[in-house]
């Protein structure tokens, strides 16, 4: 017993002394895995959704291993959605509109791509909407518990693989439907969207064009600056109030020094109404990264519930709650007042959960430690974020610690390109457009400038997170008129294109 006692206190001075070194020469707040990349799908599973559009669930048996003759491999049951209502048929070469669904359950990403739902019926088209292995209830191993188990079982969650996935689903769909000639056309938004360009360029055979939407393919390596992302959220803060950008730069060290204060992590606990007492002040910091993050994408000019409901132009409204703080109110009671526009807007929250999980083996973060290395940045100068170089060593360390897997931070330029881009494309690639808005961060990573007549680049000013692939409302700006009219008119002009380069086979 005195023994264990002894053995305690002597681990609390211990603790207490690499606390206070590691507190010494790391002055602010630099959490290493805060900088992997933050796409939208781990929202998927929080919503009920209202389904809004007709659609039948089927279910297609798929290989776990499209690479290899393993014998021993089981195979899976991948979800997908369809509707073939409005298709006019083989006969007809009636198209086919596959959403490449990302990283999450895609009855969500059916229900907020409104757009494909939208301009099928003019096409005759069927739409197809096949989830992404991994997510949702396209689970290997039967269940998410054992898909997720460790390295070896989610092995198989590659984009190579979800590719194949889509590549010989569409096939086997279209000899059932003796649709061997009809004309298939890709979508995708953020990383489905990076799926869909990247189908385009790997199976040219199987899809003839691709709307590729807020995609990011060249978030790689050093194909553009490390500090895009965070910079772009930065601007979209600076641009509705510079004292609100300012606020939210200096509270990181106020939040750390409070954080170091005796009693100051229950302090902090009670100033941001948390459910559970604050283990780190890093873990509110990311919890606050995160938001500010998040609001830049969706910073869409009404309202929406894509993350969380929130009002349109959701930052500025942040921004007035962080800048109209009544006098005495401390600079991080003002951030709390901001960030409640983010997590409590319904006003329905009785107390805040941290769980970001940001080393749960949840399934984003495995492609993010495997092949999806997009190395963020945030600078002194440009950003209102706390300063922090992309360290790759710690990041592999972070990598290995989750999941006992190293990073191959090289192989998606190597699979699908992404230097010299404009180059490349332009002498071998067709049919893509890649659309985006300048407000969203991930714009920064994307293609936007035109390589040829038909890889296109829709830039708008002031578009948020692939907001052209949501439903049509009726208070939509001309800008976001303009660019679906845009793509549906290109899009339009491919399936004419392929008809055309049909006919004159025919007739030779
Ligand atoms: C991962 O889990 C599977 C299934 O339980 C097991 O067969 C395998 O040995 C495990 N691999 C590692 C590296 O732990
Ligand atoms: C095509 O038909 C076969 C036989 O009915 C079925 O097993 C398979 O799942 C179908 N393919 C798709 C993509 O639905
Ligand atoms: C959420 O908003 C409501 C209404 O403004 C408020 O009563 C509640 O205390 C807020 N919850 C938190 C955790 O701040
Ligand atoms: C990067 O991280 C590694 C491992 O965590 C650390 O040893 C190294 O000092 C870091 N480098 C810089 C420049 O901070
Ligand atoms: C690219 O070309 C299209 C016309 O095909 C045009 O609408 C668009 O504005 C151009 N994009 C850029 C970034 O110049």
């Amino acid at each position: 017993m005195a023994t264990n006692k002894l053995l305690s206190l002597l681990l609390l001075i211990i603790v207490s002394i690499i606390t206070t070194s590691s507190v010494v020469s790391q002055p602010s707040i630099t959490p290493s895995f805060r900088r992997a990349p933050r796409f939208p799908g781990k929202f998927s599973h929080n919503h009920n959704f209202k389904q809004q559009y007709r659609y039948e669930t089927r279910y297609f048996s798929q290989r776990l291993d499209h690479f290899s003759f393993s014998s021993d491999l089981p195979s899976f049951p991948q979800r997908y959605l369809i509707n073939t209502e409005h298709w006019v048929g083989p006969s007809r070469l009636g198209p086919i509109f596959l959403y490449c669904g990302n990283e999450g359950d895609i009855e969500w990403f059916a229900a907020n791509t409104g757009f494909v739902w939208e301009i099928a019926p003019k096409f005759g088209a069927m739409v197809l909407f096949p989830e992404h292995r991994y997510y949702g209830e396209s689970m290997p191993y039967g269940s998410r518990e054992e898909a997720y188990k460790n390295g070896t079982t989610l092995s198989f969650l590659t984009a190579e693989q979800a590719l194949a996935d889509f590549a010989v689903l569409i096939t086997d769909l279209k000899r059932n439907f003796s649709a061997e000639a009809c004309p298939v056309v890709l979508f995708g938004g953020s990383y489905g969207g990076m799926l869909a360009s990247w189908m385009r360029l790997k199976y040219p055979h199987i899809a003839i064009g691709a709307l590729a939407s807020s995609a990011p393919i060249l978030q790689f390596e050093d194909i553009v600056p490390p500090e895009t992302f965070y910079n772009i959220v930065s601007n979209s803060f600076r641009r509705e109030s510079t004292t609100c950008f300012n606020t939210i730069k200096e509270s990181w060290d106020v939040l750390n020094s409070e954080g170091q204060k005796h009693n100051g992590l229950q302090q902090l606990t009670k100033t941001f109404r948390l459910c559970r007492e604050l283990r780190s002040a890093e873990d509110l910091a990311n919890w606050l990264d995160s938001a500010y993050s998040f609001l830049a994408m969706v910073n869409y000019p009404y309202p929406s519930e894509f993350l969380m409901p929130l009002p349109g132009h959701p930052i500025r409204e942040v921004c007035r709650k962080i800048d109209d703080s009544p006098d005495g109110g401390g600079i991080l009671e003002r951030i709390f007042k901001g960030v409640s526009v983010y997590y409590n807007y319904t006003g329905n929250v009785d107390c805040f959960q941290l769980d970001d999980d940001p080393h749960g083996m949840n399934g984003w973060n495995w492609q993010a430690c495997t092949e999806m290395i997009m190395p963020m940045s945030s600078s002194h100068d440009t950003s209102m974020f706390p300063t922090y170089d992309f360290n790759y060593s710690s990041y592999q360390d972070d990598c290995w610690k989750a999941f006992r897997v190293m990073p191959m931070p090289r192989w998606i330029t190597t699979e699908f390109g992404g230097h010299d881009i404009k180059t490349i494309l332009k002498m071998f690639g067709s049919n893509i457009i890649f659309s985006n808005g300048l407000l969203d961060p991930w714009s920064g990573g994307s293609v936007l400038q035109n390589i040829s007549d038909s890889i296109v680049a829709l830039v708008t000013e002031e578009g948020a997170h692939h907001v052209d692939l949501r439903a049509a409302l009726p208070g939509d700006p001309d800008w976001l008129i303009e660019q679906r009219t845009t793509e549906t008119k290109l899009i339009d002009g491919w399936i004419q294109n392929y008809y055309l380069a049909k006919k004159t086979t025919f007739n030779i």
